[in-house]
């Protein structure tokens, strides 16, 4: 998978490659993370990206001609063209289920935003997807398209390692997550649940359902409705629900 990012801050991005899973998946060519600099396509003495909005208004509008001209020379003609996302608040929202679209294609180009905007001819003419994280406004798209990298190369097999398995995380099957232990047995004299520790993976995995079960219908009531649930995840939940004080239905 390789992803080319267009900043005009490469520096805000270079370190968070450079730890962890991130790095290793780079250093192991699982994944490629180009940053390309969009000042390096800018005209004048200056390298100006950026000019004032038409029509008058606070803020700055970042210039279509340096990024038309940084996504251009990314591409070439003997391969398919790979999606070309804005990171914008006003794009579609990120979810697990968009992670796992963007993580069929082999390369994706992003461009982040900054100052009040883009011209709007790069959203036209230009990009052929907007993302945005969430329903908040950041200062620039930077930290987007890294949330971006990250989600993406996590679905890359071997980024995870052999033991891991992406499919089990929150979100990947519609639920949260159920609780996560490790020793000691007891902390502070709070235990770990005993049939975590009984050795008997259908009693551990039936519990480990309920509780991603009851955390989904606790924390995030709303994934439930489009969650694939059993016969037996609703008769579960049903007299989960049933059995609990009035005050927390
Ligand atoms: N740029 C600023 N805010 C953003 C958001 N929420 N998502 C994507 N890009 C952004």
């Amino acid at each position: 998978m390789q992803f080319d990012i267009l900043t005009l801050f490469p520096n805000l991005i270079r370190p968070l490659l450079a730890e962890s899973i991130l790095a290793r998946a780079i250093d192991r060519g699982l994944i490629q993370v180009q940053v390309h600099d969009i000042r390096e396509h800018a005209e004048g003495r200056h390298l100006v990206a950026d000019d004032y909005p038409y029509g008058g208004g606070g803020g700055m509008v970042m210039k279509p001609e340096p990024i038309f001209r940084s996504v251009e020379a990314l591409l070439t003609d003997s391969e398919p063209r790979p999606p070309i996302i804005l990171l914008t608040p006003q794009g579609r929202v990120l979810t697990q289920a968009v992670v796992r679209e963007l993580a069929g294609h082999r390369r994706l180009v992003l461009v982040c935003g900054h100052y009040e905007g883009v011209d709007e001819r790069v959203r036209q003419h230009l990009v052929t997807h907007e993302i945005s994280i969430g329903d908040y406004v950041l200062t620039g798209g930077e930290l987007p398209a890294l949330i971006i990298v990250d989600a993406v190369s996590r679905l890359v097999p071997g980024v995870l390692g052999d033991e891991a398995a992406p499919d089990k995380d929150s979100h990947s099957a519609g639920l949260l997550e159920y609780p996560h232990y490790t020793r000691p047995p007891e902390f502070r004299g709070w235990p770990v649940p005993d049939v975590l520790l009984s050795g008997h993976h259908a009693k551990i995995e039936r519990w480990r359902r309920q509780q991603a079960l009851c955390r989904t219908w606790a924390r995030r009531p709303d994934l439930l409705r489009h969650a694939p649930l059993t016969d037996e995840d609703r008769r579960f939940l049903g007299q989960w629900i049933a059995g609990l004080p009035e005050d927390d239905t």
